[in-house]
């Protein structure tokens, strides 16, 4: 007897395909709570701290991914009672212009299909902007660094100057390049913190990155981060 595919069918068929990773059918990926200790003091990381461009082939957990991009942009619960929060970093007028990017390849990040990824900081989550590895192209972008095709995952710091452009004028530029700067080290201090490797790179063509991760038009590329162990 044939039976016509009904809704409830359809939603089991889309968690039996989706089992083994942990994209949603929104294209959202929940990222696990943050810690807010850890086992290395702020000392010993900005000790240890060195740029790394040869990564092994292991993946990262999706643990250690979400902890990063919390450390690069995300917030910090500030009132437990109105559910208050607070960013990991200063900001210029306090309008946050920084928006953060990842990409990762097939089983390099785990649980995560290969693709570009936005992080959401309110919901810490990751929303997909595209599918597939786009690495090798971001490596090509950033003047044929190559070993970031390697990196199991490539962090791209990017800011919308406007949010800060529209209060500062043309001071407002220099605020965002650096908040991207206090970003990279948050990321790569808690990289450290984490026994993972980074590396950071400014020398890529800003158009070709953009186009490479399908930025939003809003965005634009301002630091790029190989990311390993
Ligand atoms: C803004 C900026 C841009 C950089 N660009 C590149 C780059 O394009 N390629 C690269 O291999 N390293 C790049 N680096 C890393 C530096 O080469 C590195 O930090 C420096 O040699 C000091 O070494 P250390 O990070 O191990 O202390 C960059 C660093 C910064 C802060």
């Amino acid at each position: 007897m044939r039976r016509a595919l009904t809704v409830p069918m359809l939603g089991m068929l889309v968690s039996i395909l989706a089992a083994g990773n942990a994209l949603s059918a929104q294209g959202e990926i929940k990222l696990p709570r943050p810690a807010l200790q850890g086992k290395m003091s702020v000392e010993q990381a900005i000790t240890g701290r060195k740029s790394s461009r040869d990564f092994k082939a292991a993946p990262l957990s999706l643990g250690e991914v979400g902890q990063l991009l919390w450390a690069a942009n995300g917030m910090i619960p500030a009132d437990a009672v109105t559910g208050a929060t607070r960013k990991v970093m200063p900001s210029a007028g306090g309008l946050y212009p920084l928006e953060v990017f990842i990409l990762t390849g097939n089983n390099t990040v785990e649980n995560v299909p290969a693709g570009v990824y936005q992080y959401n900081p309110n919901a810490h989550s990751l929303k997909e902007v595209a599918t597939g590895d786009k690495r090798t192209l971001l490596a090509h972008a950033a003047l044929g660094q190559m070993w970031l095709a390697r990196a199991p995952a490539v962090v791209v710091i990017g800011a919308v100057f406007a949010r800060t452009t529209a209060k500062y004028g043309n001071r407002g530029v220099n605020y965002v390049f650096m908040e991207a700067g206090n970003s990279d080290q948050n990321l790569c201090l808690q990289a450290e913190a984490l026994g993972l490797r980074t590396g950071t790179v400014g020398a890529f063509n800003d158009a070709q990155v953009a186009g490479a991760i399908q930025m939003p038009g809003d965005t634009a590329p301002l630091l790029v981060i190989g990311v390993g162990k």
